[in-house]
């Protein structure tokens, strides 16, 4: 979604905002801007396009000044334009802002201010608070922001610039993600760490309702009503070349091969040897837990797949019955949550729109909350009544790889662990669950070495317009995230099936040719599995299978099998999602497609 950069210091701004603009690309957008002032004036250029056509908009002239704002744009409302790029700004270019959010009563407002005799240039929601920033202007800037914000309704992440103010910027968030980086001499706004990180590691986080005014020097931050509140500096504990390809062709790639990594440091001071799993962060005791009745699941893509996952891990050890539901659907089906009710929501940024209004409403209906999430400090980590962490680093790619495996090993610690805590789970079967888990870094690390074979897939089959994920209990939920993987960075039309669902429909698009990869680790369905598979290799379809090392019958029905290591059927996902990983990368690759930023796609989906 839409990236925001500030800076206010002494160095050129224009350099810096670009630079900074440019570690958000992730995010997806469709067109960028920047706004800067010096010597009484304020200088807006920005233009549809990628942020290379902006350099070149701004070749030669390059606006001069210290304090300024930028903006990647994501559209919500109004196409993609150069007018309708952000910054924008009021009739006479004293007031600009950028935004990411929606603001939902926008058109009201517009019709106001057009009535006052307000010029609009653009199709925009956000120009809205430009005007209105002219319009309540009362010669306190910081006033006429809280003024403003209690007029727009919706979410926002917003930095103001005013010429008639000229040391500061004033910035504010609403259900979108905001920091502020701390400088000596210097300060940073932006919608993420990595816009800043090359400057500083010393950053606020900050939360829903506070306005930050910032200067060279200072950073204050009070609520709407003026009451001063004092942040805690959040410690940036990654390097710059963390938030860098390090090496790698693609952030995917990187991302993928990280993935040994990211398992131990989510392990780390949870899972140690034969002892139990631990949550120090979570103080559920078994008395609480005995009220659950239910649990829900709430997710969106990926982390939806995870979320299917989790449902048997919680089902199988802690004996309680899951619900997993796709996020924008769940609040529309008025779904019968209560105080005996447990909501997880699982999403790598915390920030996904469709997940926090589930988040949102659940809480409202009394339910207790859980966040599952990868960045500490987000809208989800900070409403949920408790949050667990997967400590998978950032993840730049849209496409995810180590946030969903590291959200299947937070499921499996979470099952374990409230198994444990409610005496549902043998304490034999936990103990070997524990230890299989720690084999999982090296095991990854083993799988993603078998490549060269995966490669030889993905070229021959990459040119296929159509391929089918097949698969039972785990294996399906697994599947369908191989297929996610698979069209969203191929652009391949892939679907996964329910191996036994196959005949009811699929089987008629199975012909000679297409690929069909079938997962096959699950013990007790493996008989079946094999009767789908023979099924689809009755109608001459080209069989990739995904094993565990040691099962040899595969061979002789499939066209290829690519071996997993053997591990605990219940960890099995884990390393089963792997190939998959590879495969769409590998075919991504073979089609010329943009692996980090595939078409209509964005990192974080923060509208609805
Ligand atoms: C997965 O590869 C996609 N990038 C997308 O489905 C993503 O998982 C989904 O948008 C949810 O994002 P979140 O985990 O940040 O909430």
């Amino acid at each position: 979604m839409c990236g925001i950069v500030g800076y206010i210091g002494t160095k050129l701004a224009t350099p810096i905002l670009l630079d900074g603009m440019s570690k958000l690309e992730y995010r997806g957008y469709d067109s960028a801007g920047i706004a800067v002032y010096n010597e009484g004036h304020i200088t807006v250029e920005k233009c549809v396009g990628r942020l290379d056509a902006l350099r070149e908009k701004v070749k030669g002239h390059m606006p001069e000044g210290t304090m300024g704002i930028g903006h990647t744009r994501w559209a919500t409302h109004g196409r993609p334009s150069d007018r309708n790029s952000h910054p924008h700004t009021d009739d006479s270019g004293d007031f600009v802002v950028v935004h990411n959010g929606i603001i939902e009563n926008y058109m009201k407002l517009k019709e106001e201010l057009i009535a006052k005799g307000h010029k609009f240039v653009s199709e925009t929601d956000t120009e809205v608070v430009a005007h209105l920033m002219a319009d309540l202007y009362n010669g306190d800037f910081e006033a006429t922001v809280k003024e403003v914000l209690k007029i727009i309704e919706g979410s926002y992440s917003l930095v103001f610039m005013s010429a008639k103010d000229p040391d500061k910027l004033i910035c504010t968030k609403k259900d979108n993600p905001l920091v502020i980086g701390l400088g000596e001499g210097e300060n940073f706004i932006a919608s993420d760490i990595p816009a800043i990180i090359d400057h500083t590691r010393r950053t606020y986080i900050m939360s829903d309702g506070e306005i930050a005014t910032v200067t060279k020097d200072s950073v204050w931050v009070q609520d709407i009503k003026g009451t001063p509140i004092s942040k805690k500096v959040f410690e940036v504990n990654w390097n710059a070349e963390a938030a860098q390809k390090g090496g790698f062709e693609h952030f995917m790639l990187k991302e993928i091969y990280e993935q040994p990594k990211a398992m131990r440091d989510t392990m780390t001071g949870r899972i140690h040897g034969e002892e139990p799993i631990k949550f120090d962060e979570l103080n559920w005791t078994p008395e609480e837990f005995a009220g659950i009745s239910k649990i829900f699941i709430v997710a969106c893509g990926t982390a939806y797949h995870a979320g299917l996952v989790g449902k048997y891990y919680l089902e199988k050890f802690a004996r309680i019955p899951v619900e997993v539901d796709i996020a924008s659907e769940f609040r529309y089906r008025d779904p019968l949550v209560d105080e005996n009710s447990l909501l997880i929501v699982v999403s790598q940024s915390g920030e996904t729109s469709d997940t926090l209004a589930a988040l949102r409403e659940a809480k409202r209906l009394g339910a207790r909350t859980l966040a599952v999430t990868n960045v500490v400090g987000s809208s989800m980590a900070r409403e949920a009544d408790q949050v667990v962490y997967t400590y998978a680093g950032p993840e730049i790619a849209v496409a995810s790889t180590k946030a969903y495996t590291t959200q299947l090993l937070v499921m499996f610690m979470l099952g374990v662990y409230v198994g444990t805590l409610r005496g549902t789970l043998d304490p034999k079967l936990a103990k070997e669950l524990t230890l299989a888990a720690q084999d999982i870094p090296e095991q990854i690390h083993q799988t993603l070495e078998n490549v060269d074979q995966i490669k030889v897939f993905a070229t021959q089959y990459g040119s296929c317009e159509d391929a089918f994920f097949l698969g039972r209990s785990l294996d399906y939920a697994v599947a369908l995230e191989g297929a996610l993987k698979l069209k969203e960075i191929s652009y391949i039309h892939a679907e996964a099936y329910a191996a036994g669902e196959l005949k009811h429909g699929t089987l008629a698009l199975i012909v000679e040719g297409v690929p069909v990869i079938v997962l096959a680790t699950q013990s007790d369905v493996y008989a079946k599995t094999i009767s789908n598979l023979k099924e689809v290799k009755a109608r001459d379809a080209v069989v990739i299978a995904i094993a565990q090392e040691g099962d040899e019958e595969i061979g002789k029905e499939a066209d290829h099998v690519i071996y997993i290591p053997k591990t605990n059927k219940f960890l099995a996902p884990l390393l089963a999602v792997l190939p998959l990983q590879l495969l769409s990368y590998y075919a991504a690759l073979t089609r010329g497609c943009d692996v980090d930023k595939p078409r209509n796609l964005a990192k974080s989906v923060t509208v609805e």
